[in-house]
């Protein structure tokens, strides 16, 4: 808990730290890197360069401020939760908070100038030191259920197949274990970083969803191509891993983390993903027909065309397998006479749909997607409290009040 005095302090100052916080983390971060540059290859340059990373960033240590003044503020859990899983798959160690918490507290100083007292350093600083411990202990809890040691978080892993889901667009890659050991057991929804060690001879982390159910041997991810626009370059990790992964590459690899998982009751499920967001549902499919295949399921899937659907095959064959499970797709593109999957033409549209109201559903696609999925099954009467999303990039939806119930389990 926060000081009588910081708390004070906090509520008086939360207003124009929040205002600044952007500019505050837009500081902090070319600050932290200069001093230093070994943590260059551990921070996302893309999220850096469109500064996601700042957003995500300054957002929580706001939101976790007006959490620790506010007895009525909402659980902050879920959003611990996805930090701590997200710092875990790479390899965050403890000592890094001191760096991060140097580097900030130095930011702040430097945007709001002389408004910064030493009761307002401390204040921060406090707030800041709360937050950390409980993301290290977190984090502590995680690398010992997994057995990790965080000075060492990668695992060789060797490409043993790769498939081609959508020509030159999405590769499915199987990797195992150069050790030979087993692989851990994810849970179905769950992700792993890969460690790209790029050709310039730098590395950069990226998380890709486990794709399948569990599978003692092998672990496998489905990557899409992200390709250059006319202001934007190509993806750096997931060209290099289509275009100069061949099979007997060894990849390092994270144990698998994330917090937005199946569960194990028994209410009706509602997957809904667009494009590459296919992959948790995949797994979860997968692991279902594996364990529980009474479970009913309803699949509704968005992509531009049946020719860049990827793992369609497989989240047929899957569901077929399942005693109660219902497909629905929608096609941006659907061709007139060479499409025999039913897919209803245009974008997702939920309205028809039956749903039941005791539904729990997991959500994977752009922000905009699923907010209008989302709302669209509010008023169908599934509680937002059991509509659960990830999104393949920083969060930053959880930390918008006006959703932040949507992120509770
Ligand atoms: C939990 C989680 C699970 C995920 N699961 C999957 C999965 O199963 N499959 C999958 O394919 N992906 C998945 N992703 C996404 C994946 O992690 C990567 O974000 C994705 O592969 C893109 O990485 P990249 O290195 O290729 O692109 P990056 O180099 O990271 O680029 C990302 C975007 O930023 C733009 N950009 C970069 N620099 C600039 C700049 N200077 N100016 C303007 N724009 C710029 C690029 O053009 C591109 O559009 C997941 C992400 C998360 C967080
Ligand atoms: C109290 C301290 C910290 C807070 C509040 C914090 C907060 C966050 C948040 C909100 C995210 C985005 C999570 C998401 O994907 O939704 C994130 C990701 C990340 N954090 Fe932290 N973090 C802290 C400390 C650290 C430290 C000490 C490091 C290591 C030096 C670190 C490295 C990263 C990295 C590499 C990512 C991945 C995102 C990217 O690279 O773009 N964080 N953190």
């Amino acid at each position: 808990m926060l000081s009588p005095q910081s708390a004070e302090v906090v509520k008086a100052t939360a207003g124009v730290v929040a205002e600044n916080a952007v500019t505050i983390t837009s500081r902090f971060y070319p600050r932290m890197f200069a001093a230093h540059p070994e943590l260059l290859d551990v921070f996302n340059r893309a999220d850096q360069a469109l500064g996601e990373q700042p957003q995500a960033l300054a957002a929580s240590v706001v939101a976790y401020a007006v959490h620790l003044i506010d007895p009525d503020a909402p659980s902050f859990d879920p959003v611990l939760e996805r930090i701590a899983h997200k710092h875990v798959s790479l390899g965050i160690t403890a000592p890094q908070y001191t760096i991060v918490g140097h580097h900030l507290m130095q930011a702040i100083g430097e945007v709001l100038g002389d408004a910064v007292t030493p009761e307002v350093a401390m204040a921060w600083d406090e707030v800041y030191w709360l937050f950390a411990l409980q993301l290290v202990a977190k984090e502590a809890a995680l690398y010992t259920e997994k057995g990790v040691d965080p000075e060492h978080p990668w695992r060789q892993m060797t490409i043993t197949e790769r498939r081609d889901e959508v020509q030159d667009e999405i590769v499915t890659f199987v990797l195992t274990p150069v050790d030979g050991e087993p692989v851990p057991a994810h849970r179905a929804g769950q992700y792993v970083s890969v460690n790209a060690h790029l050709a310039d001879g730098s590395t950069q982390p990226r998380q890709y969803t486990v794709s399948s159910g569990p599978r003692p041997d092998t672990l496998q991810i489905t990557v899409r191509r992200v390709r250059a626009t006319a202001d934007a370059p190509a993806g750096v990790v997931s060209t290099h891993l289509l275009d100069s992964c061949p099979v007997g590459t060894v990849l390092e690899v994270s144990v698998p983390c994330g917090d937005v998982v199946l569960d194990d009751g028994d209410a009706p499920l509602v997957l809904v993903s667009a494009g590459v967001g296919i992959t948790p549902m995949a797994a979860i499919l997968d692991d279902l027909a594996e364990r529980r295949p009474a479970r009913p399921v309803i699949l509704a899937h968005a992509d531009r065309s049946a020719a860049t659907h990827a793992l369609y095959e497989t989240t047929t064959a899957t569901a077929s397998a399942l005693d109660q499970a219902t497909t629905h797709l929608w096609y941006e593109e659907v061709a007139q006479d060479a499409d025999d999957r039913g897919a209803h033409a245009g974008l997702m549209d939920l309205s028809d749909l039956d749903v039941p109201t005791d539904a729990h559903v997991f959500m994977c696609g752009p922000l905009p997607f699923m907010r209008d999925a989302r709302r669209t099954l509010i008023g169908k009467g599934v509680s937002p409290a059991n509509i659960r999303y990830e999104v393949f990039g920083p969060d930053l939806w959880a930390q918008n009040p006006e959703n932040a119930e949507a992120t509770a389990a």
